[in-house]
């Protein structure tokens, strides 16, 4: 298990906690804290864990708006659990009109467009525009539980478009905007949504990607898609087919702003997002409306410790969970202010993101460890030359950060002053799991420390038993939490088997971890074929079914060695048919291929060929080997079971031909 093969990344946690290094809430900041009292916390937790009715009960009525009470919290047996059976409410309601009263003329999203342009919507505007939408998507005879699919770039439309469905109950399915036509088309016919949301195109590092285009490809074979909205952005030539596509500014045109919420059962579904798993098919996790929005809510309150003159600043794209629960519906349901960032981070400059921050006084930033490494090696001066002082709090999330990264975060961008939440979470948990508590934990560069309340993590070997301090094993979590996901979208076999058979009646998280002497989390990475390239999952069969289906291809593995940015790279093994010549040329064709397939984020840095693959005498491929031939350039671990001995030596071979 890749716990204990990942030597790198365990090797620096470890030697970073041998050293001890911990740091305390900044007093500045615990002072003001929401939590500030471990014996809150403790309460809190314990309470939580013990009386999980209760305390989700209690939190439920308190931080959300019912339009029908609950019957009961919890009802049935994982796998299959609901949460507050019998309850109604709606996610737009409680993420606009609630907050219309007091927070009215607040801004609600504060945007800013790559080329500089800024869009302020207050809550009474953006709860305006969600209104017409709705009725816009009713107009289209989108019905309550019909999917709608958003591929569109980071502008308040998308924001518009998701709260919209929200409105009226019709799951939406996000599908980030860097994806493939091809990619589209799957996730399209998977959840047969109705309707697609789109943009003529978007900006990205100045240059306009033609996001239309892609949708018409993807559209030619989406049977299920009558109707496309597409919003003016880039203002590029689109074409529109007659009877399907219709523009945005003309569709809104003289619809009510008063379109009524639904009140929808708390189990029902909200949105469906993929995800890599260990198959080359991506899952469509399904997350629930009431349960999802109070994890999402609460996680934003305790944890970001969002207050009322805050600007909360998430650079995730809405394409991801991150996007879902940290740009839009936690920090709206608390009524708090959340901007959005359209393009990249070092357009026109370096300072981009510095820039925002100042500028806008930006308080809490939370981005990526992937971001993080490349701010570091763009070079101090970036930062340095902004006044960051706005900042209180700061957060990271996608993967193990490295503790030099922390360090750099901590001071070049908190200025010592913030203190740094490391939370992990997954699209699957909804929400995040563990977290330091800002004003009360005392964080360890490189661990995500403690569990948020109601959630039992626990280091276990295979067998399940319990692992000892620091010592490697599976992370898993012992009890339901509200914004667990509900399910794979038409697959509920895989949704057993994928998280609840590993260990029986736990989840099952698919990644390492150790937990240390001060019951701190240490996550590792992923202990099967899932990749964490910049901080997005890749499964490594969906690459290898990419390289495949390329002609000339016979078989393909793929592995992730570690990479200095990008957290792990992506590096492909293939074997081609009989006569077919392996050259830089047809290297170049795979890449693209598998660009064409997936996107730009799944180009693959490396590509070798090799006339046979490590495998198993049951021929299964060993990509524990083959990482280490990528990283290391030989293979030293166990190969007692690998049936062809010979194919390393060549396999090294051809890593030294190339070098
Ligand atoms: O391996 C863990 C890693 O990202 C995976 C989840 O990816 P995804 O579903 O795309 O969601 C990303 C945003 C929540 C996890 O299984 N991961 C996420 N956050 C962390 C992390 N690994 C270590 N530390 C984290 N803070």
């Amino acid at each position: 298990m890749s716990t204990t093969e990942s030597g790198e990344e365990s090797g620096v946690i470890r030697s970073v906690s041998r050293a001890g290094r911990s740091f305390p809430p900044p007093p500045a900041f615990a002072q003001k804290a929401r939590l500030r009292d471990p014996a809150e916390y403790e309460r809190l937790y314990r309470r939580s864990v013990d009386d999980p009715n209760g305390f989700w009960g209690d939190m439920a009525k308190s931080e959300l708006a019912w339009t029908k009470p609950w019957t009961t919290v919890l009802s049935g047996e994982v796998p299959w659990v609901r949460w507050f059976d019998g309850g109604e409410l709606n996610l737009s309601a409680n993420c606009l009109d609630r907050h219309l009263a007091t927070r009215g003329s607040k801004p609600a999203i504060i945007w800013e467009g790559e080329p500089g342009e800024e869009r302020i919507l207050t809550y009474a505007q953006l709860h305006a525009e969600v209104c017409q939408f709705a009725a816009v998507l009713k107009n289209l005879g989108v019905a309550r539980g019909e999917r709608v699919a958003i591929y569109m770039p980071m502008i308040p439309e998308a924001a518009v478009a998701m709260l919209a469905c929200a409105r009226i109950g019709a799951p939406h399915t996000v599908v980030f905007g860097g994806f493939s036509a091809e990619a589209l088309r799957d996730r399209i016919n998977d959840c047969e949504a109705k309707v697609c949301i789109t943009s003529d195109g978007s900006y990205r590092r100045g240059k306009v990607i033609p996001l239309k285009a892609n949708v018409d490809q993807a559209l030619a074979h989406t049977p299920s898609v009558h109707s496309c909205v597409v919003v003016r952005r880039t203002g590029n030539e689109v074409t529109m087919k007659a009877g399907r596509d219709k523009w945005w500014h003309d569709v809104m045109e003289g619809q009510p702003t008063s379109t009524p919420a639904e009140s929808l059962p708390a189990e029902h579904p909200l949105f469906i997002l993929y995800t890599s798993g260990t198959t080359g098919k991506p899952k469509g996790i399904v997350h629930s409306t009431g349960g999802y929005l109070l994890g999402a809510h609460l996680t934003t309150k305790y944890i970001f410790d969002i207050n009322d003159d805050d600007l909360y600043w998430c650079t995730a794209d809405i394409g991801w969970v991150t996007g879902h629960s940290y740009v839009l519906y936690g920090p709206l349901s608390n009524g708090a202010t959340t901007l959005m960032y359209e393009g990249a981070p070092d357009f026109p400059d370096k300072d981009r993101f510095w820039s925002i921050i100042a500028r806008r006084k930006v308080t809490t930033f939370y981005t990526a460890p992937t971001a993080i490494r490349a701010f570091v090696r763009w070079g101090n001066e970036f930062p340095e030359k902004h006044d960051l002082s706005s900042l209180r709090l700061l957060g990271s999330v996608g993967e193990p950060i490295n503790p030099e990264a922390w360090m750099w975060y901590h001071e070049l961008v908190g200025r010592g002053r913030c203190p740094i939440v490391d939370t992990w979470w997954q699209t699957e948990t909804g929400s995040i799991m563990l977290s330091p508590l800002p004003g009360i934990t005392a964080s360890k560069p490189g661990s995500c420390s403690i569990p948020f309340f109601g959630v039992v993590p626990e280091v276990v070997k295979r067998d399940g038993t319990k692992c000892g301090a620091n010592e490697g094993g599976f992370l898993i979590l012992r009890k339901p939490w509200p914004s667990m996901l509900r399910g794979i979208h038409g697959d509920p076999e895989r949704y057993v088997k994928q998280y609840w058979s590993e260990i029986k009646g736990v989840y099952f998280t698919g990644d390492g971890s150790r937990c240390d002497e001060d019951n701190y989390f240490w996550v590792m990475g992923r202990v099967d074929d899932v990749l964490n390239v910049a901080g997005h999952r890749l499964g490594t069969a969906e690459i290898e079914s990419a390289l495949v289906s390329c002609p000339g291809v016979a078989e393909a593995a793929v592995v992730g060695p570690p990479h200095a940015l990008k957290g792990q790279g992506i590096c492909c093994f293939v074997t081609l048919k009989m006569g077919v010549v392996g050259n830089d040329a047809f290297k170049k064709q795979l890449s693209d291929h598998v660009v064409k397939e997936i996107g730009a984020l799944a180009r693959p840095d490396d590509i070798r060929f090799t006339d046979a693959l490590p495998k198993t005498r049951s021929g299964k491929i060993m990509r524990r080997l083959l990482k280490e031939i990528a990283t290391s350039g030989e293979a030293k671990g166990d190969t007692t079971t690998l049936e062809d001995l010979g194919v390393l030596s060549r396999l090294s071979a051809v890593r030294e031909d190339e070098e």
